[in-house]
């Protein structure tokens, strides 16, 4: 497929993630709103959603001793305190504050105030029985400007943090990047440039080193495909971009980080584990088409090979090569030895799962089946089972955690307090199953993370879009445990639905 067509499907799927899915750019409000409304009876919260299992059949299942039953969050996205302790600007605080960016002018000044209420949040979790805690250090917080020695206060925070997860005997799994860049890293040219890789093995082995006797687990970047896309390609996210040439530049600059990372923790000595955050998308032709069938092999190479066979096969695929050209900057970005760095051989993979992707024979994408509030969700649970046995069968037995899965339900509390977000546990119970049928197949999965511990704040969508399991009233920040909140604490307590 040439470039041209390559472009033609990407712009095509930027109208989709918009028009269809307003949703992610926050510009489009009325309409998002309007289709929004429409779509939640279809198939998001107030009803159950099409079943692709059936709930009494999975009554019973259970899962293998000791599973990670987990919740994630990302550090933007809950902590708040923008300005405390010695923080630095990232490209997030630029971009919330640049006026239209962000869906009614939301920023994460203030978020849910877990930077002072974390304690507090910890003891949710211990209500809620969680195993495990996924959560992401802020890179300005350690480095306000992304470089030099590392800020005691900043450290101290996470220090915090991990000791009280530990105190709860909940498990600590550390994100190092959660697209919060600093700010003067953006301004000496992002992930384009090529030393912001280097900076951030500096940054990441400054946190292996004050925090790695207590983290067993550690991601490196997270969803490097979602900079590429919405923060390059679509610019909805920061910083903003709309160049394509630069976006898989990035992308190449991201994996060198995510290598150097594993890199800098094996050379510090640890003992703890570490591997990729990766988004990944079941792509499926649209129809029987022999065109179909190419569109969806070169999507699926943007979509998933691009990132997975970099890591584990240490060769990005040549589909994607050959669609990019060799006067491309990735392709002229590459040097010797950087694909040995990016397949430095990983201890585990974190899988993030929300939706399918139906390609036709011209290379757009359509939906088959009801979404959720966010329009670019189709709401599919055998994806999960789908992606799950298909990275065990191309890319071997590596275990798998699943870090994010779950979605957003315009949740309110009802004249009890309680809010009952059906539609959440339907959904959850389905992808649960799913996941479970894919142990059942031998796919070693050890842990599942539900995105999100607390209601946050959704990136373009600022605070409008709620995927909590537990409810937050940001004028109070009072939390509410969602009807959600209590299943999950008896999936938790039985370790099975
Ligand atoms: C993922 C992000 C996470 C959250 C969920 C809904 O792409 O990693 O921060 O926004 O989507």
């Amino acid at each position: 497929m040439s470039l041209l067509t390559r472009r033609r499907l990407l712009r095509r799927a930027a109208l989709s993630a918009t028009a269809a899915g307003a949703a992610r750019t926050g510009l489009a409000g009325a309409t998002a709103t309007a289709t929004a409304a429409s779509t939640v009876a279809l198939g998001g919260c107030d009803s159950p959603p099409e079943r692709a299992t059936d709930p009494e059949q999975d009554r019973g299942l259970r899962f293998p001793d000791g599973f990670g039953w987990g919740a994630a969050t990302s550090a933007y996205q809950i902590e708040g305190a923008a300005k405390e302790d010695g923080r630095g600007e990232s490209v997030w605080d630029t971009f919330s504050h640049t006026p239209g960016r962000i869906r009614n002018g939301d920023t994460g000044d203030v978020a849910a105030d877990h930077y002072h209420r974390y304690a507090q949040d910890l003891d949710l979790m211990r209500d809620l029985g969680l195993r495990s805690y996924r959560f992401s250090i802020s890179w300005p917080r350690i480095q306000a400007d992304g470089s030099g020695r590392p800020n005691q206060r900043g450290l101290d925070f996470y220090r915090r943090l991990v000791d009280g997860l530990h105190e709860r005997d909940i498990a600590p799994m550390a994100t190092l990047f959660h697209w919060d860049l600093p700010q003067a890293l953006q301004d000496a040219g992002g992930w384009e440039n090529r030393d912001t890789a280097e900076r951030f093995a500096e940054y990441a082995d400054a946190v292996f080193h004050a925090l790695g006797d207590q983290v067993p687990v550690w991601l490196t970047v997270n969803e490097p495909k979602t900079v590429v896309q919405n923060g390059y390609i679509f610019g909805h996210h920061a910083p903003g971009f709309r160049d394509e040439d630069a976006a898989y530049l990035v992308a190449h600059h991201l994996q060198l980080a995510h290598g150097l990372a594993v890199r800098a923790l094996r050379a510090s000595g640890l003992t703890g584990r570490i591997g990729p955050a990766l988004n990944l998308h079941p792509c499926y032709p649209a129809d029987d088409s022999a065109e179909a069938a190419a569109a969806t092999k070169l999507h699926d190479g943007y979509e998933n090979r691009l990132y997975l066979d970099s890591i584990f096969k240490g060769a990005y695929p040549q589909d994607v090569l050959d669609d990019r050209g060799p006067d491309s900057r990735m392709v002229r970005g590459v040097r010797d030895g950087d694909l040995k760095i990016i397949s430095s051989p990983v201890d585990l993979l974190a899988v993030q799962y929300y939706t399918p992707i139906y390609v036709t024979g011209d290379g757009s994408t359509v939906r088959k089946w009801p979404t959720s509030e966010a329009e670019w969700q189709q709401i599919y649970p055998e994806g999960m089972y789908d992606i799950l046995t298909r990275v065990t069968r191309d890319y071997g037995r590596v275990p798998i955690t699943i870090t994010e899965n779950g979605l957003p339900c315009p949740d309110v509390p009802g004249a009890d307090g309680n809010v009952d977000d059906a539609g959440r546990v339907s959904f959850l119970r389905d992808h649960f199953a799913a996941a479970h049928r894919a142990i059942g197949d031998g796919v070693p999965l050890e842990s599942y993370h539900v995105w999100s511990l607390l209601d946050n704040f959704e990136w373009a969508e600022g605070y409008e879009q709620r995927w909590g399991l537990v409810y937050v009233d940001y004028a109070s920040q009072r939390r509410v445990l969602k009807r959600s909140a209590h299943w999950y604490r008896d999936v938790i307590r039985r370790n099975g639905l």
